[in-house]
């Protein structure tokens, strides 16, 4: 009644979504459970023994009252350790944690650039921005550099750059060149890791790591937990300066409940397993990149592989087909990209991952 023109609009346009369950026999080659973390029961175990050590196992109120819990300052103090930075910031989740910087960070007469390919939570901040907001094209550090300048021309505020360290549909990299800029011009870079922690990088930290930059006073970083690490919450590393300034003015810091946590200890017990078993993941993760690469002549940089589609329909079809054989993909249609894209995660079981490749193939690419 309310809403029936918009609804036919989507409709229309093949851009109708709708939630469903499926059946959890489905071989999930959909989903950011990278690593398979979410079907391991032992460390579900644990976290529980974790939360369990405290009197409390709800965090009751916002992190600036008294939901402040010795599971998230453990946490915060291993995450920013292992990444070398001053501080770490927990928050309820990654959606949560980008609102929480963009909200804050660029002040009235500030300039915050964001890659064109950045997520919706951050850009969704645009309408909320006291600061003036523009868009670089993607990956582009020219057209960066060239924003930045022309601003700096005729204002001496400050500069906050947006960009993910592994973008979460095209799945490729950051360009190095832009942490470079950044340096240059004394921007704020914040990186949205979502997609590389877990994936790339010596002890599989993300983009930092794989680039070998060492965190200063001007990067932040912003880790999901609902990805690779199986769990779900977010957290945000930075120098205790910006640390500071968001306790005291990121609004969806001050003013939500604490991070749920059961959430934080088993991000915690699934960051130690990745930490034990790092080298069979990484060989994994290898093999994973061969595979493909073997059968569709691709080098993929990360575990997302696009693939391009004609329209919306056709990414139905196929995401339908292959749910008929047994699989589950996604199907992502605009205003999420640009083009519609069957986004497959790469993910281990050898034979199950080849037989998607085949069908892939001869379906979409011959
Ligand atoms: C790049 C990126 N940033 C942020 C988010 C939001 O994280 P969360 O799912 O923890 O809210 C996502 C989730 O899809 C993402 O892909």
């Amino acid at each position: 009644m309310f809403y029936d023109r918009e609804l036919q609009a989507i409709k229309r346009a093949n851009r109708y979504r709708k939630r469903e369950i499926f059946g959890e026999n489905l071989l999930d080659f959909a989903s950011n459970d990278y690593l398979g973390l979410s079907k391991k029961r032992g460390l579900f175990k644990k976290a529980c023994k974790r939360v369990l050590r405290y009197k409390f196992h709800s965090p009751k109120a916002s992190t600036l009252v008294n939901g402040y819990h010795p599971i998230h300052k453990e946490f915060e103090n291993y995450i920013s350790k292992i990444n070398g930075f001053e501080k770490a910031t927990t928050l309820g989740s990654g959606f949560l944690a980008n609102i929480s910087l963009f909200e804050a960070l660029p002040r009235r007469g500030d300039l915050l650039l964001f890659d064109e390919e950045f997520h919706a939570s951050g850009l969704i901040t645009k309408k909320m921005s006291e600061a003036t907001v523009d868009i670089f094209k993607h990956n582009d550090y020219n057209d960066l550099k060239t924003k930045i300048k022309k601003f700096k021309n005729f204002s001496k505020s400050r500069v906050i750059i947006a960009v993910e360290g592994i973008y979460s549909m095209s799945g490729d990299m950051v360009k190095k060149e832009i942490f470079d800029i950044a340096d240059s011009h004394n921007a704020i870079l914040v990186v949205d890791e979502a997609h590389s922690v877990g994936i790339v990088g010596k002890h599989l930290l993300g983009i930092f790591e794989y680039y070998g930059i060492k965190p200063k006073k001007n990067h932040i970083k912003m880790g999901t937990l609902g990805k690779a690490l199986g769990s779900y919450g977010a957290y945000i590393l930075s120098s205790k300066e910006i640390y500071n300034y968001l306790c005291n003015r990121a609004k969806a810091i001050i003013y939500t409940t604490a991070p749920s946590i059961f959430d934080i200890a088993l991000a915690h017990e699934n960051f130690l397993y990745i930490e034990k078993n790092l080298q069979t993941i990484k060989n994994n993760i290898k093999k994973i990149k061969k595979i493909t690469s073997d059968i569709l002549g691709i080098k993929p940089k990360s575990l997302i592989l696009p693939i391009e589609l004609e329209n919306s329909q056709q990414a139905i079809k196929l995401k339908q087909y292959l749910l008929s054989q047994g699989f589950i993909v996604g199907a992502i249609r605009p205003p999420t990209v640009k083009k519609p894209i069957l986004r497959v995660i790469l993910r281990l079981k050898e034979k199950k991952l080849k037989k998607l490749l085949r069908i892939i193939q001869s379906e979409v690419l011959s």
